[in-house]
């Protein structure tokens, strides 16, 4: 039986619940050295002096590194390769690396970064998206505080806005969100011979941490290689911050020749490693007289802290995204992504889109109140059907399933009974239904179109077990399990004898990032080519073994081969086949190499096949509201996804049910506070409030299937979809009970009473 389609069990599942799995942390080598980092205590300012000298003469201290010492180059390779390894010159967010203390053991090395004297000269630091973009704010970046921005525009919005029947005009605003994986960032970085050094570590982008590792030693890529280590979830978090422990613990260890450990505390972790941005939305929407959309202005602010990072992509998709997946042929969006003096803020699943999404799903329920419709029928009304066009003039020509993610959410829901005026309804509790639409590109579509391909090494080895490199990386979303479903059925091999490892930069070349729900799709399509190179060899062997004329008289399903035409008769396995295959000396090994299908972007007006294809999600959320106290719940949360095909149903439901959970904590319980200096105040997770199993509303997941013909079996990407939704269906319930709009998230009781904005 092929595998595609089935429930198998997870590859990495039984180590991980023995609890036997090895994170970094776990791991040691001969010699090591211990790291701690030394931040600044300023949001800005100047940098005076670095008196390392007490330190120093620390037990177990071996040496304190700052920007002058770096062997390569101070600068973490990324976009615009704006931050540096270690602060030079200025610190530009509480925070910040100042320095590396170095010592036998963590306990020495802890010790002594207190004994560290940084001096620095404090400037007023920038602290909001709004103060930064005030016409009168000091210049942090450049001369207008901004990293980029993006532009699109089809027809012309400011006119069609003049005909519209009604105008709605509002603001809404995102706090930032902490990734919260369970294990904290962390490499060890080990010098080898001739000037090679080796990083092993927790990450989900191995090629960039490979860049940063070649520029932070100054050696050769071919001298540099990167394991990545069973890695305790990234949600985005472990894009770009890898790269900077990776890079600091490559400096130390290619100053001492040593192997150098750097693990992070969680609580500087949540100070330092990057998180979602901040966002602020400004929109505009004109419609006819019953709800379809005719116009939409769009004004979208990220704060993206202190340095660029990854900022620009960030912004571009949620550009893109902006109005959601609705037909608007006038339509124009300004994004900015703002420079401020906190925490750079990087990607977080959904990468740019929840942000503009609770802002169009709020605005869209604004308007179906406004006009008296029913705001599951104005989705319907304007939502992406086959052959509707995007916001950059796209044709969505196939696999566009938005439609019955609308109508299997409705019935699972029990909408129409549940949806009623929130006038109608009476009582001290309320219960009340919310809904919203999503649609999300799949991949790094043409603002990275350059880094979407993905290599694949495969073998087969003598024993019949199948070996594959893969350029992306296993995270906890399933990745090794749902390839090697792929790989097995594309090669004939029984799931079980296929193993598909972690990422080694030696294996493969680079395969862009693990992100953008791009795993399945690109991976999945690259073993697919490896597979169909060997697949043929394995058949020759077979019609040798089977007396056939031809490999053509031939099938491998599932690890047999047998006569097409005697599907009863002779069998030959699997590792029969691969004996023979090396006794016959062909080749067992296949690369495969796979480029993303063509997306185009016009700079100026931001027009084009912004991404090769979408996928679609619909959430309906059931809340209960206590209307004096404010106190509420998600009761349930009705999930339904296109995501092309479904390989492995029940990894699907996991990552609905995870996914949701972290789109409930965004939408009522996280939220980031500073000091009026910059300084976060709830860098723990005993004031990090986060979603917790006694939070868990009931689930219910729904998977549509509109396969895409370039996918592998159909299969699009959907890892990031299920949390970027929950938000607006959550506050959209709240309404539809309360009759209160939460237009700033997190939504609290004291927002819902009214005491608090
Ligand atoms: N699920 C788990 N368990 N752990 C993770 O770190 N990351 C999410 C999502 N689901 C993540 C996860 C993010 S941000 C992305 S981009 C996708 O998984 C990446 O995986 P995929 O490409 O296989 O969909
Ligand atoms: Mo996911 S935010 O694209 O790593």
């Amino acid at each position: 039986m092929p595998v595609v389609g089935t429930s198998m069990p997870r590859k990495d599942a039984l180590d991980k619940l023995r609890g036997v799995a090895k994170y970094i942390d776990d791991y040691s080598f001969s010699d090591i050295l211990h790291v701690v980092t030394v931040r600044s205590q300023h949001a800005y300012g100047r940098l005076i002096k670095i008196d390392k000298s007490a330190a120093e003469k620390m037990p177990g201290v071996v040496g304190v590194i700052t920007a002058e010492q770096v062997p390569g180059k101070n600068a973490v390779p990324l976009v615009f390769d704006d931050e540096p390894f270690l602060a030079e010159g200025y610190v530009r967010f509480h925070g910040e690396p100042v320095a590396l203390v170095v010592a036998e053991t963590l306990e020495q090395a802890q010790e002594a970064a207190g004994h560290v004297r940084v001096e620095i000269e404090p400037l007023k630091p920038v602290l909001g998206i709004r103060e930064a973009i005030a016409p009168d704010a000091p210049r942090i970046y450049k001369d207008d505080n901004i990293f980029s921005r993006y532009n699109v525009c089809k027809g012309n919005a400011e006119e069609a806005m003049k005909k519209a029947v009604h105008i709605f005009e509002q603001e809404y605003e995102t706090p930032y969100q902490e990734h919260a994986y369970l294990e904290t960032n962390g490499v060890i970085a080990v010098p080898g011979l001739e000037d090679s050094m080796t990083v092993y570590g927790s990450m989900q982008c191995p090629f960039y941490v490979h860049d940063a590792v070649a520029a932070a030693a100054g050696i050769d890529r071919n001298k540099a290689r990167v394991v990545q280590t069973t890695t305790g979830g990234g949600f985005g978090g472990k894009e770009d911050f890898p790269s900077v422990v990776a890079g600091q613990a490559t400096i130390v260890a290619k100053l001492f020749n040593r192997p150098a450990k750097l693990i992070y505390k969680r609580e500087e972790d949540i100070i330092a490693s990057s998180k979602r941005h901040p966002g602020l939305i400004k929109m505009k929407v004109g419609t006819d007289e019953r709800g379809k959309i005719v116009a939409a202005l769009i004004d979208y602010y990220v704060d993206g802290g202190a340095y660029s990072t990854l900022t620009p992509i960030v912004l571009w998709r949620g550009t893109v995204h902006a109005l959601g997946p609705y037909e608007c042929e006038n339509i124009h969006v300004r994004s900015y992504g703002v420079a401020t003096n906190k925490v750079p803020c990087g990607a977080y699943r959904g990468f740019g889109s929840p942000q503009v999404i609770f802002a169009g799903e709020s605005m869209i329920d604004e308007i179906a109140v406004a006009l008296k419709v029913d705001p599951l029928e104005i989705r319907r009304l304007n939502g992406y059907k086959l052959g509707s066009k995007t916001a950059t003039g796209q044709v969505l020509d196939q696999s566009c399933g938005l439609m019955e993610t609308i109508d299997k959410a409705r019935e699972r829901s029990q909408w129409a009974a549940k949806w009623q005026d929130p006038a109608d309804r009476k009582g001290n509790v309320r219960r009340g239904v919310g809904i919203s639409s999503v649609y999300y590109g799949v991949g790094l579509g043409a603002g990275g179109k350059h880094l979407d391909r993905v290599g694949t090494s495969m073998t087969i080895m003598k024993d019949g077990s199948v070996h594959c490199a893969i350029g992306n990386v296993e995270m906890g979303q399933g990745a090794r399990t749902v390839l090697a479903q792929i790989a097995a059925d594309a090669l004939g091999a029984p799931f079980d004898l296929v193993n598909v490892v972690e990422t080694d930069t030696n294996m493969v070349p680079d395969s862009g990032p693990t992100v953008a729900s791009r795993t399945t799709f690109m991976s999945g399509n690259s073993l697919m080519l490896a597979a169909a190179e060997l697949r043929p060899r394995l058949l020759q062997v077979a019609a040798d073994m089977l007396g056939a004329a031809s490999p053509a008289e031939v099938e491998l399903i599932d690890g047999q081969a047998f006569l097409i035409k005697d599907p009863k008769g002779q069998k030959i396995g699997f590792k029969e086949l691969a004996a023979k295959l090396y006794a016959y000396r062909l080749m067992p090994s296949a690369f495969g190499w796979f480029i993303a299908p063509d997306s185009s972007y016009d700079k100026e007006t931001g027009q084009g096949n912004a991404y090769f294809v979408y996928s679609y999600c619909t959430n309906i959320a059931e809340v209960e509201v206590d209307m004096e106290t404010g106190e509420f719940k998600v009761i349930r949360i009705t999930s339904a996804h296109d995501m092309g095909k479904a390989i492995n149903p029940q990894q699907v439901e996991g990552q609905i049910e995870g996914g949701t959970l972290q789109g409930l904590g965004y939408a009522t319980m996280e939220e980031i506070r500073h000091d009026a200096n910059g300084r976060m105040l709830n860098n723990a997770f005993a004031t990090y409030i986060l979603p917790t199993t006694e939070d868990t509303p009931e689930i219910d997941p729904i998977i549509v299937e509109h396969p895409y013909d370039r996918g592998p079996y159909g299969a699009k990407g959907f890892g990031e979809v299920p949390l970027m939704g929950v938000a607006p269906a959550i506050s959209n319930a709240i309404y539809n009970a309360t009759g209160v709009r939460i237009r700033r998230l997190p939504i609290k009781p004291e927002k819902i009473l009214g005491l608090e904005d």
